[in-house]
C-alpha cells in the first residue's frame, strides 16, 4: 500500500525517514564530514543534458547489458551496504532476493551482518565485496570461505584505508557501540513498526547481530569498538596485496573505489576484471568530486579491455543513461535500495528496480536509441560547471 505512492526513487528516501530510527536513517543517508562529496555526488547530474536524435524507430529498445560473462537485464546494480540488516528485516537476503528475481547484479557487503554463505544461497549470482586487512593469512582464510560458498565475483574495497571521520553519526546518535538511551528508547516508540518488525524479530529469530564476515577472528556483537578497530586495520593494505589476491582467486575480481586514473591503470594491469570508480557515496574523503566527473577520463585511460564501471548519486534513469554516455559500461545505486528494503521489503526492492528500468527505457525511448551502445558523449551537452 505504502509502495503505490514511491512514484521515483527519491520518494523511498522520504519514507524511509518516517519508518527507520534517526541514528539509522542518520547512518544510511550521512556521510562525511560537510557532505560535500554527497551533495556533488547528486549535483555532477545536472551538468549535463541531453540532445535526443528524433524519428528513430525506438520499437526494438533493449537495456540488457553484457558484464564480466553474463546478459544482465539492465545496466544497473545494487551497490554493497553494511548493516544493511538493521535497516530492513534480513536486508542483505532481501536485496540479494530482489535482484536475482530481476536479473541484475547484487554486491553482498564484506560487514554485513548475514552469513555469506546464506546470501550465495538465495542469489548465486550476488558478488561478494570484501574490506581486507594487508595480512595474507588473513586474506586467504576470508577468500577461501567466499570461494566455498560459490561466490563467482570478488570486490574488493579499496577507498577506505583509515576509517572516515564518523562525526555524522554521532550527531545522529549512532555510536559506536549502539548505547542505549532514553531518546533510542523514544525513537524505537514511535517507530514501532521497524521496531516490531525488524529489530524485535530479528532479535527474537536470530538473536543479537553480529559482523558475520568480518576477517575479524570471531563475529563480534554489531558496532563493538573491537570491530571498528579490525575495520580500521586496513592501513598497510597495498598494491602488492591486490597482486596476492590476484594469484589465489580464481574467480572474477572487481576493485571499487578507484578515483584516479592511475590507480585505475595500476588496477587494470594487474589483472582485474573490473574497475568501479566510485567515492564509497561521499562517506570517505569528504570533498572527493563525483566518479562522474573522473569517468571519462577513467574509461579513456583504462580503454575497452575491462569494464569501468560507477557508483554515486544514480537515482533516476536519466543519470544511468548520463553516466554510460560518459564511459560507465555499467553503474550500480546504494542508498535507494536499502531504504526500499526497508519500507517494503522484497516487495519495495523490486518496486525500485522496476521503476528504475521503466525510466531508463522511456528515456532511451525519448533519446532515439535501441541499444545502450549507441550512447557516446556527443548525446550530452555540458550546460554547467567546468570540465576537468
Ligand atoms: C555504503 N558503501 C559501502 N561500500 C562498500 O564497498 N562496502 C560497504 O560495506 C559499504 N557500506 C555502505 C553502507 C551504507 C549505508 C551506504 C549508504 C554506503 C558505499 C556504497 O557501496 C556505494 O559506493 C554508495 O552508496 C553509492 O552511492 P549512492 O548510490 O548511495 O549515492
Amino acid at each position: 500500500r505504502r509502495l503505490r505512492r514511491i512514484l521515483a526513487l527519491d520518494d523511498f528516501e522520504i519514507a524511509a525517514r518516517r519508518h527507520l530510527p534517526r541514528p539509522i536513517f542518520g547512518y544510511v543517508s550521512g556521510a562525511a564530514e560537510t557532505n560535500a562529496s554527497l551533495r556533488d555526488n547528486r549535483l555532477v547530474f545536472e551538468e549535463f543534458g541531453f540532445v535526443p536524435r528524433v524519428l528513430v524507430d525506438v520499437s526494438r529498445r533493449t537495456q540488457a547489458v553484457e558484464l564480466l560473462g553474463r546478459t544482465y537485464a539492465a545496466p544497473f546494480g545494487i551497490a554493497p551496504m553494511g548493516i544493511s540488516a538493521l535497516s530492513a528485516y534480513r536486508g542483505d537476503l532481501v536485496l540479494a532476493r530482489a535482484a536475482g528475481q530481476a536479473n541484475i547484479p547484487m554486491m553482498m557487503s564484506g560487514s554485513s551482518l548475514i552469513r555469506l554463505e546464506e546470501v550465495a544461497e538465495v542469489n548465486p549470482a550476488a558478488w561478494f565485496q570484501a574490506y581486507l586487512p594487508g595480512e595474507p593469512d588473513r586474506i586467504l582464510g576470508l577468500l577461501e570461505r567466499v570461494e566455498r560458498a560459490g561466490f563467482g565475483t570478488l570486490v574488493l574495497t579499496v577507498d577506505t584505508a583509515v576509517l572516515a571521520n564518523r562525526e555524522n553519526n554521532v550527531r545522529s546518535g549512532f555510536s559506536t557501540p549502539l548505547r542505549p538511551s532514553l531518546r533510542l528508547a523514544w525513537d524505537g516508540m514511535i517507530r514501532s513498526n521497524w521496531t516490531l518488525n525488524t529489530f524485535l524479530r530479528t532479535l527474537l529469530k536470530h538473536g543479537m547481530p553480529h559482523f558475520e564476515n568480518s576477517y575479524a577472528t570471531r563475529g563480534a556483537p554489531i558496532l563493538a569498538r573491537s570491530v571498528m578497530r579490525d575495520f580500521g586495520a586496513k592501513d598497510h593494505l597495498n598494491w602488492r596485496h591486490l597482486e596476492l589476491i590476484r594469484e589465489r582467486w580464481k574467480g572474477r575480481l572487481v576493485v571499487k573505489g578507484i578515483m584516479a586514473k592511475e590507480d585505475a591503470c595500476i588496477a587494470r594491469d594487474s589483472g582485474v576484471e573490473g574497475i568501479i570508480v566510485s567515492n564509497h557515496g561521499g562517506r570517505q574523503l569528504d570533498g572527493t568530486v563525483s566518479p562522474l566527473r573522473v569517468l571519462p577520463a577513467i574509461a579513456d585511460a583504462v580503454g575497452t579491455s575491462i569494464p569501468v564501471m560507477m557508483d554515486g548519486g544514480v537515482r533516476r534513469g536519466s543519470d544511468v543513461l548520463k553516466a554510460i554516455a560518459l564511459g560507465a559500461a555499467f553503474v550500480f545505486v546504494g542508498r535507494p535500495f536499502v531504504y526500499a528494503a526497508a519500507i517494503g521489503g522484497e516487495h519495495g526492492v523490486s518496486h525500485a528496480i522496476n521503476i528504475l528500468s521503466t525510466e531508463i527505457s522511456r528515456n532511451m525511448g525519448l533519446l532515439g536509441i535501441n541499444s545502450l551502445g549507441e550512447l557516446g558523449p556527443e548525446r550530452l551537452l555540458r550546460i554547467r560547471g567546468v570540465d576537468v
